[in-house]
């Protein structure tokens, strides 16, 4: 049986004053440097004009843990708002998440409000069932997968991704196109995630450079948070794959941002997935497909699966990331020292069980070793 739902509703430019009419408390969720910079005014200040009262919660930092969760909890059942409110990357969207489903599952609180507001492009957290949260003891990243995890309203405004810096730019748009291209080739895609994706995929390949080049286009910057919710769509429904799987294992023992851990490894887990260097593969055929919606196809399926990891590579380089895991900062024996539990953690991720291909350990400690030395395939 196939499904397909988007729950939240999306709304595009400053709208957050539309939803504020029904909220009586507010407890807005953020890191540290949106409440530093002042940015969390664009949630109080709309909160201020609709006289909601509210508590902000501004202690999420990269890769949020269990510890910073429990502590967002507390404070949340002690103010006990009839709305949360998160602003900020995939980091604070996935600590608000979690943070409200623990208030409900365990705390039992009920019909709280929740919206999302994503100052990045990238993770699609405001409408995916996914949240990422991290062991930093155990160096393990725990996507938690469950429908109760989706926002009610997503505010994209694209004003409020203008001031991320290029390296952050990077990182993000290289987590949308990785998104869109392992849901489009899931276990778990339908017609419906397929359109998601493609669209996700287009405008990736139209609006990244420009956003990169150009922070303070806004068409750009629009094209790419609209690529990053529809892409969220498309793989909170299909799935993602194994390369998700290895991007939190290395992200989590390594401390590399999400995207840019995604964006080492998509060449080498496309390049497996395709069967590129021996038998190829049913997966070969839709990565063709994705060359054919660039018009990047040719007549032979090899050279057109080839052109999509051409084109991952071009991202790469053209927005100056590190191309494998010794020039993100690891060293041959840390990497070395940390591959097997990284293999274990990475068969062991939910994502991972999505992926076309089948995968063993083994396949996993080959791609990261082709990934750290920049072995091309
Ligand atoms: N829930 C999901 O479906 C999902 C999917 C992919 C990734 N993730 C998770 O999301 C997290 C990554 O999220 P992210 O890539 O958005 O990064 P992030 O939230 O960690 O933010 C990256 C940095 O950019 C800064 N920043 C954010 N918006 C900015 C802006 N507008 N201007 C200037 N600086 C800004 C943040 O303060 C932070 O320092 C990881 O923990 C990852 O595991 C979740
Ligand atoms: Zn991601």
């Amino acid at each position: 049986m196939d499904q397909f739902g988007v729950k939240t509703r999306i709304i595009m430019g400053d709208g957050l004053g539309s939803l504020t009419g029904r909220m009586k408390k507010a407890f807005v969720v953020t890191d540290s440097f949106m409440a530093k910079s002042g940015k969390v005014e664009y949630v109080t200040m709309r909160l201020d004009q609709a006289k909601v009262a509210y508590q902000v919660f501004s202690e999420i930092s990269a890769e949020p843990d269990i510890g910073v969760v429990t502590l967002g909890v507390g404070q949340m059942m002690e103010f006990d708002p009839d709305a949360v409110i998160c602003l900020g990357g995939g980091a604070a969207i996935d600590a608000a998440k979690a943070i409200v489903f623990i208030a409900q599952k365990a705390g039992g609180r009920s019909g709280i409000f929740f919206v999302a507001i994503p100052t990045t492009s990238g993770t699609g957290s405001e409408v995916s069932r996914f949240a990422v949260i991290t062991d930093k003891e155990k160096e393990v990243k725990y996507p938690l997968i469950d429908d109760s995890l989706l926002p009610d309203a997503a505010v994209l405004d694209a004003q409020l991704v203008v001031s991320a810096p290029p390296s952050v730019t990077a990182d993000t748009g290289i987590d949308v196109f990785t998104h869109a291209v392992e849901a489009f080739v899931s276990t778990g895609r339908n017609d419906f995630t397929d359109a998601c994706a493609s669209k996700a995929i287009k405008l990736v390949n139209h609006h990244l450079m420009a956003a990169y080049k150009n922070p303070k286009d806004l068409k750009a910057r629009q094209g790419m948070h609209n690529a990053s919710c529809l892409a969220g769509i498309a793989f909170s429904n299909a799935g993602l794959g194994v390369n998700h799987g290895m991007a939190h294992a290395l992200g989590a023992h390594f401390h590399i941002p999400h995207g840019r851990a995604n964006g080492i490894l998509l060449p080498y887990v496309m390049s497996f997935n395709a069967g590129c260097t021996e038998n190829l593969t049913p997966t070969a055929k839709r990565y063709a497909q994705i060359s054919r919606l660039l018009r990047l196809d040719t007549n032979n399926v090899r050279q057109s699966a080839l052109n999509m990891i051409r084109t991952a590579r071009r991202f790469i380089e053209q927005m100056n990331m590190p191309s494998t895991i010794a020039a993100a900062g690891v060293t041959k024996e840390q990497f070395e020292a940390e591959l097997d539990a990284m293999a274990q953690a990475a068969l062991a991720d939910s994502c991972t069980a999505t992926n076309p291909q089948p995968v063993t350990i083994d396949d996993i400690k080959l791609i990261y070793r082709k990934a750290f030395i920049g072995k091309i395939p």
